[in-house]
């Protein structure tokens, strides 16, 4: 399992949640651990096979989905990284060399069901984004159409929920037509993909940077941390459902009683199975292949 990366040849520029960033001349190396957040904090524990499944799907998504948006995936494969990178053979599996964007300070949501935070905020008030929504929809209804819903992406903490205008006014009108422009698309041809293997593609986030005056769909693409799986056999609108991700994770630590704001605790070992577990059967559901 790998927690933290440590590769001194080359200049680390960031760790993120889940990810370690290092430059690889004019490129970015991204490599992908199996760390685990929730609630905005990384767990003490990792999960097995996690970074390697995050870092697969979103190749193999990248993948199927460059005809549709550019992306920025230059390659994956371990034969072609430079010789003294050889050595750290752990990056098999777990690594994108990509192109080094600026990164659009948007996160970009396209929700098809109505759930999560939004559907916290509909039936409040009605509004998703601040921005007003039919009324008469129930927990996890499917959308006539799918909506765009940015967020903030925060530094550290919490992203929040801006309305459409708030985005335009940070990104600019048409660089925002342009990414809600794609996002809807990109959310519309993957979940048709998905839902021909069984799964529904509730919502998912996908981030976006510039590269000489383009934008690139950057990031993570349709991963179990990006976005929200549900079997559709076990699809049932009006209720809660379970989703193919870190619920097991959120469920333990709503059961502890964590304040949210110390160190969280440590996770059974059970739960981090049942994770990796659930992590992998999402790998095997979409590509049709089992990791070995
Ligand atoms: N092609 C790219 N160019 C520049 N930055 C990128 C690119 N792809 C991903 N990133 C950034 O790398 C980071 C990925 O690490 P991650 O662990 O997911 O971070 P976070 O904790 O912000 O979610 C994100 O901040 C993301 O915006
Ligand atoms: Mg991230």
């Amino acid at each position: 399992m790998i927690k933290t990366t440590e590769i001194k040849e080359l200049k680390l520029l960031s760790r993120g949640k889940v990810r370690d960033i290092y430059e690889l001349e004019n490129d970015l190396l991204i490599v992908t651990t199996d760390r685990v957040s929730a609630f905005d904090f990384v767990l003490n524990q990792t999960i097995p096979y996690k970074g390697i499944v995050l870092n697969k799907l979103s190749v193999f998504n990248f993948n199927r989905t460059k005809n549709i948006a550019q992306n920025h995936l230059i390659y994956s494969d371990f034969d072609l990284l430079p010789k003294e990178l050889k050595k750290y053979g752990y990056l098999k599996d777990r690594f994108m060399v990509v192109k080094k964007t600026k990164v659009l300070p948007i996160e970009c949501i396209v929700r098809g069901y109505i759930t999560g935070s939004a559907w916290s905020e509909y039936v409040k008030t009605q509004t998703i984004g601040g921005m007003y929504v039919e009324p008469g929809l129930v927990e996890s209804e499917k959308f006539p159409e799918p909506i765009f819903t940015p967020s903030t992406k925060a530094e550290k903490g919490h992203d929040e929920n801006i309305s459409v205008e708030a985005m335009k006014n940070i990104i600019g009108r048409e660089r925002a037509d342009e990414v809600i422009k794609i996002s809807l698309k990109l959310y519309e041809t993957v979940s048709q993909m998905l839902f021909a293997s069984g799964v529904i593609l509730a919502d998912t986030k996908m981030e976006f940077g510039v590269l000489d005056g383009e934008i690139v769909f950057i990031d993570e693409a349709f991963t179990p941390d990006s976005s929200r799986f549900w079997f559709s056999e076990r699809y049932r609108k009006g209720e809660r459902q379970e989703s193919l991700d870190k619920q097991f994770i959120r469920n333990f630590l709503l059961s502890t009683d964590w304040d949210r704001k110390s160190p969280p605790p440590d996770l059974p070992e059970d739960i981090v199975k049942k994770t990796s577990e659930i992590y992998r059967e999402i790998y095997s559901i979409v590509t049709n292949e089992s990791l070995s």
